[in-house]
């Protein structure tokens, strides 16, 4: 039984990370340390994330981060077997300045490089947090992504269906925008929901009328910018209990899509997969509790197992790189110096 130890690369969105992850074979995983910086204060002024701003902060942040996940691991470079780095899907700035530091790192130490997909990071966590055994079915929902995935091995995906336009965490945070509520818009509009009445608005389900597992967030918030304008117009603003039932009729509308979907993945997953069916999800808006209700009802209605890992690990960070590295790593990945960012790659 080898034990690896991974140093894990992260910064193509808006959080810098660096963590080590440790595991024996057989055994399982352990996170010895995990670092994540956000830039949530940077970008607050704009409502989203500035490519520019976000390629800087990274590139000043990258070294302190790796610095301090070393530090509370409490190990060196020649500690680590090798360093993995989100190598793409993302902002180009922000990936490139992950992949430059891990190469100047793999340069000097010796230690070998592995790039990362960070979807197969955010896929893979369930097999570090629950030792998920292969294959399960995965809904990704963030900020970026959406997608029902298959994960049968460590590199080895296949996609079942996703949002054709945009993800669900987007949504939430336009509406949060539209609202005046603060960024990121998803803990916020769902404080606000918790207060409101679901029923009052009735808001589109976009796509259920169609066959398969593709989904679709955009009319949803032009719907809710409608409605809002409606209320504005009637009662010369935004009145509290009008915010709170928008929000709740809102969370409750992805929710209902997210479930039917999940409902019509399964059935695909399981014409592909007759052993009994595990659900896993992951990614921000996994955060979301009426979301993770929802899901663990179609479940068990389904006969299907639930898991979703803790939120540290649903949102960016990079124990899951690290992670995924590790898997990778022993599955025999290996990247050299010529390793390049790739802002667009799809699993
Ligand atoms: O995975 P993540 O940290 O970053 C990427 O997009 O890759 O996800 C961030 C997204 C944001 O859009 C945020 O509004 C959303 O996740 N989010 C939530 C909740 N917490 C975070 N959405 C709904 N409900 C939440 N509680
Ligand atoms: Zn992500």
């Amino acid at each position: 039984t080898q034990t690896l130890t991974i140093l894990g690369l992260e910064s193509s969105c808006d959080d810098t990370a660096a963590a080590v992850v440790r595991q024996t074979a057989g055994d399982a995983a352990a996170i010895l340390s995990s670092v994540v910086v956000g830039q949530v204060d940077l970008h607050a002024g704009f409502g989203g994330v500035v490519p520019e701003i976000a390629a800087r902060a990274h590139a000043e942040k990258i070294d302190l981060c790796v610095e301090q996940a070393l530090q509370k691991a409490a190990l060196t470079l020649t500690d680590i077997d090798a360093i993995a780095v989100t190598s793409g899907p993302g902002l180009i700035g922000g990936v490139l300045s992950g992949v430059m530091c891990a190469k100047g790192l793999s340069a000097g130490s010796g230690k070998p490089l592995i790039g990362v997909n960070h979807l197969a990071g955010h896929a893979l966590t369930p097999r570090l947090t629950d030792e998920a055994a292969f294959p399960y079915l995965m809904l990704l929902v963030s900020g970026g992504h959406c997608q029902f995935l298959i994960a049968k091995g460590v590199d080895d995906f296949t996609r079942l269906g996703g949002t054709i336009d945009d993800a669900p965490g987007e949504a939430f945070d336009k509406t949060a925008k539209l609202l005046g509520l603060p960024q990121p818009g998803g803990p916020a509009v769902e404080a606000e929901a918790h207060k409101g009445d679901a029923k009052r608005f009735p808001l589109p389900r976009p796509l259920l009328d169609r066959p398969g597992c593709d989904m679709s967030f955009s009319g949803l918030k032009t719907a809710l910018l409608r409605t809002r304008d409606k209320l504005v117009a009637e009662h010369g603003g935004l009145r509290q209990q009008d915010r709170a039932d928008l929000c709740a009729s809102f969370q409750t509308a992805v929710s209902d899509v997210l479930a039917e979907k999940t409902r019509r993945a399964l059935t695909l997953y399981q014409e592909l997969n007759p052993a009994q069916p595990t659900l896993a999800v992951a990614g921000g808006v996994a955060a979301n509790q009426q979301l993770r209700a929802v899901l663990e009802t179609v479940c068990a209605d389904n006969n299907t197992s639930f898991t979703a890992p803790p939120l540290a690990l649903c949102t960016d960070n990079a124990a899951m790189i690290a992670w995924a590295g590790l898997e990778q790593f022993r599955a025999g990945h290996r990247d050299d110096l010529t390793l390049s960012a790739r802002p667009r790659w799809p699993l």
